[in-house]
């Protein structure tokens, strides 16, 4: 790494994984969750109790629709500098942690780390050879494209609005000379309350997959309609995101935290919250994934973007956008890590066609 960059950058104090500073920083940032997580330890609260409810309105706020995609539009290069080399997953890698054994696996590769998160969800989801398969929010498609190549007949249909990740898609997953996926996937580049039956075959998916995408959701009971009208008899729908173990008021809505400079319109429910939804889809099981998980995934990420900070800085991010990519890999790192990660981390869930 270049001194004289690093220089300028602590100049303009931005300081680098590692550092000092960033350590204190983190710390003091964990000690703010950690208060916050006792705080509200054991609280079911309602979100209805908060003036937030997931049975209402849009299935994600029209109106902020295109901010609440502007994180998935940076420049390509970021997220290229970052995230694992081949499938480029933006959500947590799993390394194993447990709430029996938090400790994630040290000699784990971020790259193996994926894989073994997709894996876990190809069981939970029991995802099979020959099924057709919605994935909703597909990022830059790591994957639909992990399906396509462990199993010769899937077929997948992706629905992503982000004008950066579906170029992206576009080269990988659509181009026809990617003779591999002999054109077994489609993509919808459309927000879901823009998705009508012209975009996607009612009644014909075995199943509709979710990973790291229902933050962004405000009306889960909508969604689940759709789900529920995109799916064949007997088909199953399967969601990964962040949660809650407590009702935290200040998380079921991204405004009410920093987390709205980032993600805007966005919501951590409860692990609960989900299960309530029972109406469109029958609620079959749940798993709480502790959030060492992505703890250290952010952890690598960050790493990860420091390394490549001369190539990114200056020709692809300001020193502003610097400054917030750092504060955001640790205000995100530090919510995971308090109580070895058993009150922050993600949710699974199965639910299937009634
Ligand atoms: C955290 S990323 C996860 C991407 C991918 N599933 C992965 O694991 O790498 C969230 C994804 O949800 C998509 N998304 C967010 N809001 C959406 C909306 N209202 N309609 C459709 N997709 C949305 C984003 O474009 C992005 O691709």
């Amino acid at each position: 790494m270049s001194n004289d960059i690093i220089q300028q950058l602590n100049n303009h104090n931005i300081y680098g994984y590692g550092s000092a500073e960033l350590i204190k920083f983190e710390t003091q940032m964990t000690t703010y969750f950690s208060r916050e997580f006792k705080r509200w330890r054991n609280n079911k609260d309602l979100p209805e109790v908060h003036g937030v409810s997931s049975f209402e309105g849009d299935i994600a706020k029209k109106e902020t629709h295109a901010e609440s995609i502007e994180h998935y539009n940076k420049k390509f290069n970021i997220y290229q500098a970052f995230l694992d080399k081949k499938y480029m997953a933006y959500t947590m890698a799993y390394y194993g942690a447990t709430d029996d054994e938090p400790n994630t696996n040290e000699a784990k590769s971020l790259e193996n780390a994926q894989i073994d998160k997709f894996e876990l969800i190809i069981k939970r989801a029991q995802i099979e050879d020959g099924h057709s398969i919605l994935e909703l929010g597909c990022g830059f498609g790591g994957f639909s494209r992990y399906l396509l190549e462990k199993f010769p007949n899937i077929t997948l249909t992706g629905i992503n609005p982000s004008v950066v990740q579906t170029a992206h898609l576009r080269e990988t997953l659509l181009d026809k000379n990617q003779q591999t996926h002999n054109n077994r996937f489609n993509l919808v580049q459309k927000f879901f309350d823009d998705i009508t039956k012209d975009d996607i075959d009612f009644g014909s998916y075995d199943r509709v997959i979710s990973i790291g995408v229902l933050e962004a959701v405000t009306n889960l009971d909508k969604l689940f309609k759709l789900i529920s009208l995109a799916l064949k008899s007997g088909g199953k729908t399967f969601h990964h995101f962040i949660v809650s173990t407590d009702t935290i008021p200040q998380f079921l809505s991204a405004e009410d935290t920093l987390m709205a400079d980032y993600f805007p319109g966005g919501h951590i429910w409860p692990y609960d919250e989900p299960k309530r939804h029972n109406t469109h889809l029958k609620f079959i099981d749940s798993w709480f994934v502790n959030g060492m998980n992505y703890w250290r995934t952010l952890d690598e990420w960050h790493k990860r973007f420091w390394e490549s900070i001369e190539i990114l800085y200056p020709e692809y991010l300001t020193l502003e956008e610097v400054d917030d990519w750092n504060k955001y890999f640790i205000l995100c790192k530090s919510m995971f890590s308090p109580d070895k990660g058993k009150s922050y981390g993600n949710g699974h869930y199965l639910y299937e066609k009634n």
